[in-house]
């Protein structure tokens, strides 16, 4: 007993040398990486990186060592960026070198690099290329993305008639809406909202999102060297996204059997096209897996990060009702009671734009962004980052950069509004990221904001169920993503 002891001590003793050594030797191809704390044997940087609040941790450490700094993600040496300036030097100053996708250890068994937003080199230019045309394609089609929308407005408005006031729990109402306007571009066609297997999609996303955020996935992201070999909760995710793998690859075989190439009806009959025109290519980027987890990336993103956006703005809305009532003043000004809203309006509604920037902001859906790596050896501030170096754009230091923010914490529409009350950029806006990875939906995730929030204050006010003071915006769930807090409102027809 006591020599198995003795052996178990030695074994993990040499396990964790070998670890240091290996991440020393990535450490030290030549690079010299940021300054940050430092590790210890096989836990790297556990002690100062808390799983259950990875960004807190990191912006802990963002005071002592300053913007650019190295921490060990278990064995693995990840350069953090913070603030506006690094990350902007970074992604957009040498955005070729910072292109590379970082692993996502959480899904990495589901995507294995395959599906343009986890995708690297040719595989990924290919299919990013492809992917902004169709969504360029299907914008100036037969019906706009901004009717698309608008459309699915209405049906969410008629959902929230159908409630007469009465307190709901919004996230389905907000998922189902959102994702039905991608839906309609990658499936060519929405959903109906009683559903089954759309709702059954839906909350397989909505868990997928939390289980990616919960600090068993940031402890999988440090540790999937071992931690795959082991049961755990961990594990859960994988399933959820292989449901959700099979549901599209179920609709993959639906287009091919219909396909009519003259006729595309949506993103995977494209895509499908593109298979038969390629087929002799044998290296071609054109194929089944890319197809299958490109659509998914597009669905996934496309529902998750608006509907969080919406429920988070809620949330603010009710907490500010001063804010809420001076947006219903200019709907009332520009748009009236009756017309439908629409993109054109933006420009004449600095005061709800500047809202809507500011929830975007402080509702930080993404706060580490997704990871990157340099896709070369690279010189960034002194430093030299090795080729394949993981580096984490902490998109939540730069939307609350004081340099850019006067109150950072606060929600504070004026950070977005000049002095006469005209919409103000600033360039330390980025929830959607920069650079060339910069999120692909961008342009669609802004109208829906617009038009959705619009739409829902021109026909309703928001009534939280607790005073306005009482309303805690604090995340549930703060990890990869920061998840809104659960609640119910009241929406009371005008
Ligand atoms: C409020 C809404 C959204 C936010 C805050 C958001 C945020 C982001 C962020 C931070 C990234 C990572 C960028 C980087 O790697 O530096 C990203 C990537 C991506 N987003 Fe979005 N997103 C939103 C909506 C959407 C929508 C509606 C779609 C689909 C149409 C979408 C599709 C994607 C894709 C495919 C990528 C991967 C791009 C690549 O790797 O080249 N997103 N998004």
């Amino acid at each position: 007993m006591e020599l198995g002891g003795a052996f178990t001590i030695f074994l993990a003793l040499y396990l964790s040398c070998l670890l240091i050594l290996i991440a020393w030797k990535r450490t030290n191809k030549g690079g010299k990486l940021p300054p940050g704390p430092t590790p210890i044997p096989f836990l790297g940087n556990l002690l100062q990186v808390r799983t259950e609040g990875t960004f807190q941790s990191l912006m802990k450490l963002h005071e002592k060592y300053g913007s650019v700094f190295t921490v060990y993600m278990g064995p693995r040496p990840v350069v953090v960026l913070c603030g506006h300036e690094a990350v902007k030097e970074a992604l957009v100053d040498q955005a070729d070198d910072f292109s590379g996708r970082g692993e996502i250890a959480s899904i990495e068994r589901n995507f294995q690099g395959y599906g343009v937003a986890l995708a690297n080199g040719e595989r990924w230019r290919i299919l990013r290329r492809f992917s902004l045309s169709i969504l360029r394609d299907f914008g100036m089609g037969k019906r706009s993305i901004e009717e698309r929308i608008q459309e699915e407005a209405s049906y969410l408005m008629k959902e929230f008639w159908k409630t007469k006031g009465a307190p709901i729990e919004p996230t389905f109402f907000l998922s189902r809406t959102v994702s039905n306007v991608i839906s309609s571009v990658v499936f060519g066609s929405r959903f109906d909202y009683e559903d089954k297997q759309f709702l059954n999609l839906l909350q397989l996303i909505n868990e997928s999102f939390i289980e990616m955020s919960i600090p068993w996935a940031q402890l999988y992201d440090m540790y999937s060297g071992i931690m795959q070999y082991f049961p755990g909760r961990h594990n859960r995710i994988y399933y959820l996204i292989e449901k959700l793998k099979d549901f599209i690859a179920s609709r993959v075989k639906i287009n091919e059997e219909s396909l009519d190439p003259q006729n595309p009806r949506d993103f995977i009959d494209c895509f499908l096209i593109k298979m038969h025109q390629e087929k002799n290519n044998p290296h071609t980027e054109f194929n089944l897996k890319n197809l299958v987890l490109t659509t998914l990336n597009l669905f996934f993103a496309g529902t998750e990060t608006v509907s969080s956006t919406l429920r988070y703005g809620f949330l603010l809305l009710m907490k500010y009702p001063e804010v809420e009532a001076k947006i219903y003043e200019e709907i009332n000004q520009v748009i009236g009671p009756h017309r439908i809203p629409s993109v054109d309006d933006r420009s004449k509604m600095p005061y709800t734009d500047a809202v809507i920037h500011e929830i975007q902001r402080l509702t930080d859906i993404v706060p580490m962004g997704v990871p990157h790596i340099v896709i070369r050896d690279t010189q960034f501030r002194g430093y030299f980052l090795p080729k394949g170096t993981d580096v984490y754009p902490l998109l939540g230091s730069v939307l609350r950069d004081p340099k850019y923010f006067c109150y950072p914490d606060a929600f504070y529409p004026q950070h977005f509004l000049d002095e006469q009350g005209c919409f103000k950029k600033n360039e330390a806006f980025v929830p959607f990221s920069s650079g060339k990875r910069v999120c692909l939906g961008e342009s669609m995730a802004r109208m829906e904001l617009f038009l959705y929030f619009t739409s829902i204050l021109q026909n309703f006010s928001l009534h939280s169920l607790v005073p306005p003071a009482d309303i805690d915006i604090t995340p549930r769930i703060s990890g990869f993503g920061n998840i809104p807090p659960i609640y119910k409102l009241c929406l009371k027809a005008r």
